[in-house]
């Protein structure tokens, strides 16, 4: 599915974003407006110019991938599911038809506040798209690229008054199986978010 195109101003100041930015751990109810769901995906890997992409990454041989689990009535027009963003179209495939968010939060050693949020980001790395050059150095600079786009979302979050929380404490395993993520994509980060309560 084709996404909205992003844009490029905003109401809140880099700085107030950065002042304001906090873990947020409680949401509304309220589904996501199909701009800002499409803004977030955009802030976290989408391209700015050519190849590159909102983030910095060693090579510029982008290793990440960003996956959206999205809930049922949890975003305007898009139904439940886990779907991949694809960069370079700016759109959303479907990896898996099911509102997962429950399974998510169970895998996530029982966080339920990551079921309360009505879309989670999977954060993934596929290390060997980065090892192939730098060798074992690769998986901290994919590692570090996480972060970047955790960031990303994070401000991109505060900018249009959303919450977005952080999630490291996750079984991969579990994530990988209940996400149906491709093979040798290992997650990294999990980010619940939605409007703040
Ligand atoms: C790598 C990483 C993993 C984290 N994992 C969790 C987590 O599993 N559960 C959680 O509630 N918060 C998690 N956090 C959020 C931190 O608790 C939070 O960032 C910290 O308390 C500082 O608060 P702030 O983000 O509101 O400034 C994580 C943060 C980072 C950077």
């Amino acid at each position: 599915m084709k996404l909205p195109k992003p844009r490029f101003k905003g109401e809140l100041s880099l700085e107030e974003a950065i002042k304001n930015r906090r873990t947020t751990r409680f949401f509304q109810k309220r589904p996501l407006k199909l701009d800002h769901f499409s803004q977030l995906l955009w802030a976290g890997y989408g391209i700015t110019e050519g190849f590159r992409r909102t983030v910095p990454s060693a090579g510029a041989l982008y290793p990440m991938d960003l996956y959206v689990a999205v809930g049922r009535d949890s975003v305007e027009w898009i139904e439940e599911g886990v779907y991949h963003y694809v960069a370079e179209e700016h759109f959303i495939q479907l990896v898996t038809g099911m509102d997962v968010r429950m399974e998510l939060s169970q895998a996530a050693l029982f966080q339920s506040w990551i079921a309360d949020a009505p879309i989670c980001f999977i954060i993934t790395a596929e290390y060997r798209r980065i090892t192939i050059k730098y060798g074992d150095r690769g998986i901290r600079y994919a590692i570090v690229e996480a972060g970047h786009m955790a960031q990303n979302i994070f401000l991109q979050a505060e900018a249009l008054s959303l919450g977005a929380g952080i999630v490291g404490a996750f079984h991969d395993e579990k994530i990988m199986n209940i996400a149906s993520l491709p093979v040798n994509n290992y997650p990294l980060l999990l980010m619940p978010v939605g409007y703040k309560l």
